[in-house]
């Protein structure tokens, strides 16, 4: 039997995606120690590999079948734009894709203003702005810490995650418009789905059932 090998996004996907395998029997003691330089784990029992990339990185491994499978958020997922099949909501890391900024930049969204819009996401944020607003802007693409674009005057808005709202809320902004809500999602490289098809989808089916039974718990 060959491998199955796994691209999990480094931090809390990768833990929460851990924690659901574990539920099904499929367990990694060697990716649980945390001292340990390795970038690659081994479960020998059921050929089964797994790695850690940086959530961009993750649909280009699967893109390319250096990974059969993935755990990513979807906003990477469509900000990526790879050719991979995603195949399962995973239920947890959900937050939403928003346009922020200061309450009064609601007017210059309102009136089609030419306004500038700072992102980690510049695909995203060009198809919310002109393919579904018709709206001209200008996007400029940033690293992180977004929400201090329009603080120092860079944009008059943003489009980036939001999650609790508190990043929003400490520093004087709010949601302007929703874009999209987002969440973890399972992807498969197109070929593995064809070769690998019987172990993929027994897989995802079993997690189809953990998350139907977490479901059932949480209306009880
Ligand atoms: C994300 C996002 C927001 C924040 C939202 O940033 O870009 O800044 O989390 O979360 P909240 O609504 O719960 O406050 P992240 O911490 O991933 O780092 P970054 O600023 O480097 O993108």
């Amino acid at each position: 039997m060959r491998y199955l090998t796994f691209a999990l996004t480094k931090g809390r996907l990768a833990s929460k995606t851990l924690d659901m395998l574990e539920k099904l029997g499929i367990t990694c003691e060697e990716m649980k120690d945390k001292a340990s330089r390795k970038l690659i784990f081994v479960n020998e029992d059921l050929k089964l590999k797994f790695f850690l990339a940086k959530g961009p990185d993750v649909p280009t491994y699967v893109e390319y079948g250096a990974a059969d499978i993935g755990v990513v958020g979807r906003d990477t997922i469509v900000e990526e734009g790879r050719k991979v099949h995603e195949v399962l909501d995973l239920g947890f890391g959900g937050c939403r894709m928003c346009v922020c900024g200061h309450e009064e930049a609601k007017e210059l969204l309102k009136h089609h203003e030419l306004i500038r819009v700072a992102t980690k996401y510049p695909n995203i944020a060009k198809d919310y702005f002109y393919n579904k607003k018709h709206q001209t802007v200008e996007i400029i693409k940033m690293h992180g810490s977004i929400e201090l674009a329009p603080i120092v005057g860079l944009s008059e808005v943003i489009v980036d995650i939001v999650e609790t709202g508190s990043t929003l809320k400490e520093n004087g902004l709010v949601v302007l418009e929703d874009v999209c809500s987002l969440s973890a999602r399972m992807i498969v490289n197109p070929v593995s789905m064809r070769m690998e098809n019987e172990r993929i989808k027994e897989l995802i089916v079993n997690l189809r059932r953990l998350l139907q039974e977490g479901e059932k718990k949480d209306a009880h």
